[in-house]
């Protein structure tokens, strides 16, 4: 058994509003965590990171591993036409082996150098190249899980499934793959069905993937409600379905059975709401994103405080940044210009809850496979962040909760070091 034990400031939310501080040790048994201790039995190694900052591995519930590649561009469109202008044509070059693998490694580098240690993650449309991906997110030592895109409407020819039959056997191909490789339920990297969004699957493709999902036992993500022309556009693809949800669950792809994530939930009226929490569908809060692509505002406090399943987001490329502590920051402040523009019904969120939502939040869609994520508790997986703030000193001193915030929103500090299932990344 390998143990060792880390000695510093430990800080989490064992409940949204609680932020814990906890000074001492923590021991790692075979990936998990221990024991939370003052002293250290004899003979077990310790990293001693004595006056840092710790906080558990944070989870990016979604993100485009190929559109990082234009990470920080493309700021100029709404939703459909940044998708046709700026993302098909990128995604496309992913059919290119060694674009993917460039491509794919400039991203697993950076995501592995960031605050984050577990994921999940659309590819593209490309089988190999999302293998190419699994197999990278696998070295890296992250956790993740990874979606081979359906797409067969909707997008232009270069990048577009021929049918849903070519694409579903894509799929199969994908996920038999997967299988061979002990990847479809063990291991860290592992695969989820993936329509891109209801405009871009056929109801025939839909529903081929919703089969696959139960047949295989895998669990599914896409997108719903981000943006009002999108909405308008489902309600017209989908005729006789009362909400956009409803693309997804006629057919098997909304939680239930199959563990899903829906990324952003912007804009989902009461039925889409009580159907998503009835359902467990985990909601992927994507702040940054919906400022960049100018989609709106979710009411993430109203999820959060009334018992919706609800984590954060990078989104990357729609999003910025794949560092989810400045998405941290930006869930607190959209939740802000909420109050004041949308709706006083919810006080904003604070940066206890945000921390909650990328820790625990979004840790809790992993639970659904028999792991617990996001605190530091006896047998939650040992997924940490050593803080290095030297960066951020200043005259004054300032509480652990005081240093945890600056870190988020000053984003001039780094990591001393990163764990990730008791394996030490850096
Ligand atoms: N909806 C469908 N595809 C995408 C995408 O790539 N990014 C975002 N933000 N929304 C989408
Ligand atoms: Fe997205």
């Amino acid at each position: 058994m390998e143990r060792f034990a880390v000695k510093g400031i430990f800080v989490d939310t064992p409940a949204p509003s609680t932020l814990r501080v906890r000074d001492g040790y923590m021991l790692c048994e075979d990936g998990r965590c221990g024991a939370f201790t003052e002293s250290v039995p004899a003979g077990v190694p310790v990293y001693d990171h004595s006056g840092q900052i710790i906080t558990p591995g944070l989870v990016d519930l979604h993100l485009h591993a190929p559109q990082y590649s234009y990470c920080g561009t493309a700021m100029d469109l709404e939703l459909l036409d940044w998708l046709q202008q700026y993302t098909y044509p990128e995604e496309a070059h992913y059919a290119d082996a060694d674009y993917a693998r460039a491509g794919y490694g400039y991203f697993v580098r950076d995501l592995q150098h960031s605050a984050t240690t577990r994921a999940c993650i659309f590819g593209t449309l490309h089988t190999d190249a999302t293998l190419e991906l699994m197999h990278q997110l696998q070295t890296a030592g992250l956790s993740a899980f990874v979606g081979k895109l359906g797409m067969d409407r909707n997008s232009p020819d270069f990048y577009r499934e021929p049918s849903p039959a070519a694409g579903l056997a894509e799929t199969r191909r994908w996920l038999d793959t997967c299988a061979k490789e002990q990847m479809l339920h063990d291991g860290p990297v592992r695969p989820m069905i993936t329509p891109r969004f209801t405009p871009s699957a056929s109801d025939e493709y839909m529903k081929g993937l919703g089969e696959l999902a139960a047949e295989y036992k895998v669990p599914a993500q896409s997108h719903l409600s981000e943006n009002p022309s999108e909405i308008a556009w489902v309600a017209e693809l989908c005729p006789g379905t009362k909400y956009y949800g409803e693309s997804y669950s006629r057919y098997g792809l909304f939680g239930g059975d199959v563990p899903t994530v829906m990324a952003h939930c912007i804009y989902s009226g009461e039925e889409e709401c009580a159907a998503m929490k009835a359902n467990r569908v985990m909601i992927a809060h994507c702040p940054t994103s919906n400022e960049n692509v100018i989609a709106g505002i979710a009411p993430a406090a109203k999820y959060l405080r009334g018992g919706w399943r609800i984590g954060l987001g990078s989104d990357v490329a729609g999003g910025h940044t794949l560092d989810l502590f400045a998405v941290m920051a930006a869930a607190v402040q959209v939740s802000k210009l909420r109050w004041r523009y949308v709706d006083q019904s919810e006080a904003p969120l604070t940066m206890t809850e945000a921390l909650y939502l990328a820790t625990v939040g979004g840790g809790a869609f992993w639970q659904d496979f028999g792991e617990q994520v996001g605190l530091f508790e006896p047998g939650y997986a040992f997924d940490a962040l050593v803080l290095n703030d030297s960066a951020l000193h200043n005259l004054r001193s300032f509480t652990p909760a005081e240093r945890l915030e600056r870190y988020a929103y000053l984003g001039k500090g780094a990591l001393s070091a990163k764990f990730a299932q008791g394996k030490k990344l850096f």
